[in-house]
């Protein structure tokens, strides 16, 4: 059989890295496939610049209309990131009868919808493994291994420059921006790195999941997002000093006809697994009605450890090219006419405990006051710590761990306890998530 031809838009990291990985597993990935795969054309910005692959039999140029209007080629494998011109060149590509993979989680989270229904009118596939949690297989995971479950919810930490970021901080004590400058040297952070420390990199991440999970369309511009540039050294050790670790994290959640769709900084018991998942290493917690929790934990950035899912698509492409369009595994899981219409719950509604560090003056009454005003939001402390003032100093840290509350009491209680004279400055507020197996 003739080989299937491949155009790659894009030879950074993971482009290079995906012919790499066709190359030297060229042998086993025809086995899986059933054909040869050929990558016989690839679109660099420039042609002069020295590859970390071996890019000879493949024809270079710097204009990628060239590929998508390729007749030659099946398939088109986009690794340019970003919204423009991935999405021009992805929608070209499709309205070709190109079927395409893409890595390229901005571009999915925010135009996925128009994407899919145009790859669904012109019968080509659109594959997307790579765009979530790099190398590990959750897409799949949850498209098909939990497909006989009602998903109730998923936690995971899906932006490894982050996890990296925090891991430093509480094992080294090292600053944010020192190791910020690590990840982009690493070559794991996002071309603009307040896409991974603002958490914006995860809501693409996040969205993508939740759509895939509850079978709703994309709705990035509904996902509540909060980054870690706040998070100090104090924190990581507080939190520790309470048995948690913090996690940057990206939880949604099915609530009644609503879902839960928000990331941000999250104490969680450190005895849970996913507590001790470090680096830049990702995992994502998936609790299914029938499987229970179920975790997966991998690279989630990196050349080969991205290739590897990128390949992976291509192989699934390969498999299935002749195949009825209607017969295939669809994008978002569910089939397309039976999307269900669940709304984004609004973060003020989203009930979690909380950790809160303030600078209380030591002085009678003060702890009175605060109780009393977390009494009548119907605020209930689950755990306290309160330091000795520093010499000379006669405001001291207090620190708190509540139950479970609504954001919007807890934005009310945090403003009155702001305008009390013993307390100093703005309070810090983390959210915090148990993730146990009863947890629905
Ligand atoms: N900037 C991303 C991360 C790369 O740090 O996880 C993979 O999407």
């Amino acid at each position: 059989m003739e080989p299937v031809k491949i155009g790659i838009l894009g030879l950074g990291t993971v482009g290079c890295g995906t012919i790499s990985v066709l190359v030297r597993n060229a042998e086993e990935i025809t086995r899986r496939a059933g054909r040869e795969i050929q990558v016989v054309q690839a679109a660099a910005r420039s042609l002069k610049k020295k590859r970390d692959c071996d890019t000879s039999g493949i024809v270079l140029t710097d204009n990628p209309e060239d590929i998508v209007t390729n007749p030659d080629i099946d398939v088109v494998v986009e690794l340019i990131g970003g919204y423009e011109p991935a999405l021009d060149l992805v929608m070209k590509a499709i309205e070709n009868g190109k079927h395409v993979v893409t890595a390229n989680k901005a571009l999915i989270a925010v135009h996925g919808n128009e994407i899919f229904k145009a790859a669904q009118e012109k019968g080509v596939m659109v594959a997307f493994e790579a765009a979530v949690a790099g190398g590990i297989p959750i897409i799949k995971a949850i498209r098909e291994g939990l497909a006989g479950n009602r998903i109730e919810w998923l936690a995971g930490i899906i932006n490894g420059t982050g996890n990296f970021i925090l891991t430093e901080m509480k094992d080294k004590g090292r600053d944010f921006a020192d190791v910020l400058a690590e990840a982009q040297q690493l070559g794991y952070a996002e071309a603009d790195p307040t896409f991974d420390v603002e958490g914006i990199d995860a809501a693409h991440k996040l969205t993508i999941l939740a759509a895939i999970a509850f079978g709703i369309p994309l709705q990035f511009d509904r996902a509540y997002t909060e980054g870690i540039s706040n998070i100090t050294r104090e924190d990581v050790s507080y939190a520790e000093q309470l048995g948690y670790r913090i996690k940057h994290l990206g939880i949604s959640r099915r609530v009644g006809d609503r879902v839960e769709l928000r990331v941000h900084p999250t104490l969680i018991p450190e005895r849970r697994l996913i507590a001790n998942v470090d680096g830049v290493m990702n995992a994502v917690l998936v609790k299914g009605d029938a499987v229970g929790p179920t975790l997966y934990y991998g690279a989630g950035a990196g050349s080969d450890a991205t290739a590897s899912a990128v390949v992976a698509d291509i192989v699934d492409v390969v498999r299935t090219l002749t195949t009825d369009p209607t017969n295939r595994v669809p994008h978002l899981a569910f089939q397309p006419d039976a999307l269900a219409d669940l709304s984004i719950m609004p973060i003020d509604d989203v009930e979690t405990s909380y950790y809160l560090r303030m600078q209380v003056q030591d002085k009678p009454g003060v702890l009175a006051d605060i109780t009393r005003i977390f009494g009548e939001q119907g605020i209930s402390i689950e755990a306290l710590i309160q330091k000795e003032p520093a010499e000379g100093a006669n405001v001291v840290p207090l620190i708190m761990l509540t139950h479970r509350i609504a954001e919007k009491k807890m934005n009310s209680a945090i403003a009155q306890l702001e305008a009390l004279d013993a307390i100093e400055g703005k309070i810090m507020r983390i959210r915090c998530e148990h993730l146990d197996s009863n947890w629905t």
